[in-house]
């Protein structure tokens, strides 16, 4: 979609569709509707009246008379809309899009902008919301030619010439976290059958292949046996499917501020593996690569987004599979540094592979690292389904995620890694067992499993996405059901504000 910026409508066909967002204040209904030059006002203004529009927050109006079509969109009472207001509202003009053929379209923004410092924030919020609400995961359906397809070539935004520049500017940043998030969707979505290990290792190596910053470096099973990450191998050990260590690198072209890891769970489908789940708690395992899909998703438009610290990836991709030659329950294996772990139930199989993959991420000089993982259904009894779970031994660090959470628009939440909890995840014959000794906590004791891999001096924070990664139904109006791509605006927020 190419972004044309202007100054005012100079005919209203020529745009096809033109929308204008517009306050719950019946003045500032009429004195939009005047400003627009409609031919015909007073159908406009009639059509008001008659369909009671009264500009309240996700009500909506067309009128045409076939030359000129306007959606007004109520953006209710609210004089300063918020960057996620801003977010849905593109979402709204989605919505409605779905509903007709339009290749052009038009928004019109001069009244919103008077006195408007961000507008930035505002092109990035349009661009966002835009891009998200038009995603559909419809590659296996037969092409329904009954239905309207969404393909929107050209966007005319009115605004004044001084807020062009910016506008333009944030517009594109939007649109980059936009891509990085469905390409991750897009990762998630895509069934167990053909998202395996090595189609993972393939999307990162074609990341690297097209942008220049970034570099990727893929470890086979050889490799991983050669650097005892034995706790990984015993996760894999069940699956038929070849396992693969993806090591994805980001060197800014600046003199790097700071080097961090982004470490993401990378199990391709999660069958429980010997514990095997039941039918209705496996059926959406193939989402258990989500943390792993963010980080790819964020390095495929990392180039782009131009952070000036140093960025790895790291993804520990296997499957968990029952098989004759399948982990234990009972097994004792050791991660890279050489901890112990009992293997009490396959099925808690993501902090035992993490093991490894943090261990590995620490020893590449960074001074931060964070996870992402799809680890417990306990975050989700906890905090519901739209919200990550965030544990982190670093204050400021904690604090910086919350707040980039804040500014994508993502729900995020701090829970706690109490000293006296470690204890419920000692083991009496190894040196940690890998589920606790009770059932309640279940996202803070895995949290806690994992910060005994983590070294002193190592600032850490651990996501626990197992909600928002996935969406049951509908989670807003830009984010429709599957997978979320949860997490690459935010983190992505985080590095480029370094
Ligand atoms: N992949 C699951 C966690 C999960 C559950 C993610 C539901 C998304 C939705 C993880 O590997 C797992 O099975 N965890 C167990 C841990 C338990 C055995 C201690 C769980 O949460 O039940
Ligand atoms: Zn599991
Ligand atoms: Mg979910």
């Amino acid at each position: 979609m190419e972004l044309i910026l202007k100054n005012q409508p100079e005919n209203l066909a020529e745009g096809q569709i033109l929308f204008c967002p517009v306050l719950e204040d019946k003045q500032a209904i009429e004195s939009l509707v005047k400003g627009l030059d409609y031919e015909d006002e007073k159908l406009v203004l009639s059509r008001i009246v008659q369909e009671n529009f009264l500009g309240k927050k996700g009500q909506s109006l067309l009128i045409t008379d076939n030359v000129q079509t306007v959606i007004l969109l109520g953006t209710g009472a609210k004089k300063k809309l918020s960057v996620e207001d801003w977010r849905q509202l593109a979402g709204q003009m989605v919505a409605q899009l779905r509903k007709m053929k339009a290749k052009k379209i038009s928004l019109y923004l001069n009244h919103w902008l008077k006195g408007n410092k961000d507008t930035a924030l505002l092109g990035q919020a349009i661009a966002e919301g835009f891009d998200l609400a038009s995603y559909n995961f419809d590659k296996y359906k037969k092409v329904d030619t009954g239905k309207i397809k969404l393909n929107i070539e050209e966007l005319i935004v009115y605004l004044d010439d001084k807020q062009k520049n910016d506008f333009g500017k944030g517009f594109e940043l939007g649109s980059y976290l936009a891509w990085g998030t469905i390409k991750a969707r897009d990762l998630v979505n895509e069934p167990a059958g053909k998202m395996t290990p090595s189609f993972l290792a393939q999307e990162a190596l074609e990341i690297a292949r097209l942008n220049k910053n970034v570099s990727v470096k893929i470890l086979e099973k050889e490799q991983v046996v050669k650097l005892k990450m034995d706790a990984f191998l015993s996760v894999d050990q069940g699956s038929n499917e070849a396992l693969k260590f993806i090591h994805l690198k980001y060197t800014p072209s600046v003199k790097a501020k700071d080097s961090i890891a982004l470490v993401g769970k990378g199990i391709t489908f999660d069958s429980g593996g010997l514990n095997l789940k039941s039918g209705d708690s496996m059926e959406q395992m193939k989402m258990d690569m989500a943390g792993a899909a963010t980080v790819i998703g964020l390095f495929s438009v990392i180039d782009q987004v131009k952070p000036k610290v140093e960025v790895h990836g790291i993804v520990a991709a296997c499957e968990n599979m029952p098989s004759g030659s399948a982990s234990k329950p009972g097994d004792v294996v050791y991660n890279m540094q050489g901890k112990s772990i009992e293997i009490s139930n396959t099925d808690a199989e993501g902090r035992v592979t993490l093991a490894d993959s943090l261990a590995y991420a620490q020893k590449q000089k960074v001074n931060q690292v964070v996870d992402l993982a799809t680890l417990t259904g306990a975050v989700m009894v906890a905090l519901g389904p739209d919200y990550t779970g965030l544990f982190a031994n670093d204050t400021k660090l904690a604090n910086e995620l919350l707040a980039s959470a804040k500014k994508a628009g993502e729900k995020m939440w701090q829970l706690p890694l109490p000293k006296e909890y470690k204890k419920l995840n000692q083991s009496r014959i190894a040196d940690v067992r890998n589920i606790p000794s009770t059932r309640y906590g279940g996202a803070i004791t895995a949290a806690l499993f994992l910060q005994e891999f983590i070294v002193d001096g190592t600032k850490w924070a651990h996501l626990d996405i197992a909600g928002p990664a996935y969406a049951e139904k509908q989670m807003n109006i830009y984010t429709p059901p599957g997978g979320v791509g949860f997490g690459v605006r935010t983190l992505l927020e985080w590095l480029k504000d370094m």
